[in-house]
């Protein structure tokens, strides 16, 4: 307990706890249904960040559904996206023909976001949306659409319910803002 304390007193204010994010992944789970009432959804689910939303996003879909999880790496234990993408060829499922819905944590940059639609479109999907749980009111280095989103952020650095500074944080049940402070020494 007193670990978790000390997670806690690192977080500057809390801007959406679990019942909070559960009563919108029920609106967001009940509008994704109905779209794809008469598909089969073929779900991406960016890891690590989106473990969590995934999990409980997916139990609220009562739909046939087939999931993969692909691993980019974006950035480096900074608060920016490095620009670069990296993927690991072999985790990249064959979306040919197929209801493609991705699914990641936040909408920052967006330079995750549209590495990873330019590639899954190369397959030839036969649609593709994008689910975030979070988007930022910010100027994008790259333009994205997410066509669902859970809630709009101010541009502060958000960590919890799967999201992480520097792999830290993840497990926390609620999604809050970072202390500056702790923005500012990034070898901790
Ligand atoms: P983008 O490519 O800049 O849009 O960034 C997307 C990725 O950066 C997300 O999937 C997160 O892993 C990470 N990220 C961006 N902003 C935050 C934040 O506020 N907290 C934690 N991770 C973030
Ligand atoms: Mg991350």
């Amino acid at each position: 307990m007193a670990y978790f304390r000390l997670m806690q007193s690192d977080i500057e204010r809390v801007l959406f706890d679990g019942p909070a994010i559960h009563k919108r992944l029920d609106e967001l789970a009940a509008q994704i249904t109905a779209d794809y009432s008469d598909r089969e959804l073929t779900v991406i689910a960016i890891l690590t960040g989106t473990l969590m939303f995934m999990s409980d996003l997916l139990r609220r879909i009562p739909l046939p559904l087939k999931l993969n999880c692909l691993s980019v790496v974006s950035y480096h234990g900074k608060t920016e996206t490095s620009g670069e993408i990296l993927f690991k060829e072999s985790s990249l499922p064959d979306v040919a023909g197929q209801d493609v819905l991705i699914l990641d944590d936040i909408l920052d940059t967006g330079q995750t976001l549209a590495a990873v639609r330019e590639k899954l479109e190369t397959a030839k999907p036969r649609s593709i949306r994008v689910c975030v749980l979070l988007s930022k009111r910010k100027q994008r280095a790259r333009d994205v659409i997410a066509d669902y989103i859970g809630f709009e952020i101010d541009n502060e650095f958000v960590v919890g319910y799967g999201l992480d500074y520097m792999e830290r944080y993840r497990n926390l049940p609620y999604v809050g803002v970072l202390r500056k402070e702790l923005l500012e020494q990034p070898n901790q």
